[in-house]
């Protein structure tokens, strides 16, 4: 969508930033970063992180550290899931997966290095060191055991296996949720303007919007193409995957993503501020082709 181009544009020159102003020298490692980092994507992350930051009135130039963050944990996260040894996929936003361009050593380092990075960079935040803590230890639960990569050990437990609806749904909150919770969370910790009413009703609506994410992607494997995905599709029918359409079949997978858009939608009729932005984030999510 256009109208997100000027926030892709921003988060875009401060992810090169963040890389190139702390780590200046050229190496095998840092292009393999750069490769994934500085690749596209549709930025859902960041934007999500800059619509919070538009509802809880904090300001663009600290939510840039936390959107980039993010979007670093996320590169991360898609380098490793692509790899032999989770799913194997070889393409990813239209061109060679990390470690097909380069090799799988350097694949996996460069996953440890931009995890590595999301942190140092959301230390530089120019914000209160004692909420700089509070949102270093969010985005370290939802990384971890309890969240991205706990939910990645899931996914690929599941494999071959036939999950039911309630495992799916813990496994959809925890290897995509969480980091999508975060970008909601972590905004909200800086904030001084929203009451807690306010943070206990956007932390639903995050968890309706990751569940609902999944669950496109998912749908989207099956019903899309190679080319428009950027990634190959069928690649969960490969993998034999524990997903919604496979589970609920496809109108039953979108009628579920419509269910938690809907329920989303619900949630943000209940803010008196400036949701606009979130509300947009939510219809990309539910129109997005890839
Ligand atoms: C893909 O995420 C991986 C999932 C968590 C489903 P995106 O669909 O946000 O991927 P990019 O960043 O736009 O390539
Ligand atoms: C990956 O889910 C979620 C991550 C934590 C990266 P998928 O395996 O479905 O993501 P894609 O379809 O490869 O982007
Ligand atoms: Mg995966
Ligand atoms: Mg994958
Ligand atoms: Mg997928």
């Amino acid at each position: 969508m256009k109208v997100f181009e000027p926030l892709q544009h921003r988060i875009n020159q401060f992810l090169a930033q963040q890389l190139e102003s702390g780590y200046p020298n050229a190496s095998r490692l840092k292009k393999s970063m750069a490769y994934s980092l500085l690749s596209g994507g549709k930025r859902v992350r960041p934007l999500l992180v800059y619509a919070t930051a538009e509802c809880a009135e904090i300001n663009l130039n600290s939510a840039d550290f936390i959107a980039a963050a993010l979007e670093m944990i996320h590169a991360y996260s898609l380098i490793h899931d692509d790899l032999p040894a989770m799913d194997n996929d070889e393409l990813r936003r239209g061109k060679a997966t990390n470690h097909i361009a380069f090799d799988e050593a350097t694949a996996i380092l460069a996953g440890d290095a931009l995890q590595s990075l999301a942190f140092e960079t959301l230390c530089h935040i120019p914000e209160n060191p004692t909420l700089t803590i509070k949102a270093v230890q969010l985005l370290a639960q939802a990384s971890g055991l309890g969240g991205m990569a706990g939910g990645q050990s899931l996914d690929l437990i599941s494999e071959n296996k036939a999950a039911d609806i309630n495992q799916l749904q813990n496994i959809h909150a925890a290897k995509t949720g969480a980091i999508l919770k975060a970008c909601v969370t972590l905004p909200l910790t800086f904030s001084r303007k929203l009451g807690k009413k306010n943070h206990k009703i956007l932390h639903d609506f995050a968890d309706h919007l990751g569940i609902a994410f999944q669950i496109v992607d998912d749908i989207l494997d099956v019903t899309q193409d190679t080319e428009t995905l950027g990634k190959p599709a069928h690649s969960d029918t490969k993998n034999n995957k524990s997903t919604y359409p496979g589970l609920l079949g496809l109108d039953g997978a979108k009628a579920k993503a419509a269910h938690h858009i809907d329920q989303a939608y619900g949630l943000m009729d209940q803010i008196k501020e400036n949701t606009n932005q979130l509300r947009r984030v939510t219809d990309l999510i539910i129109r997005r082709n890839h």
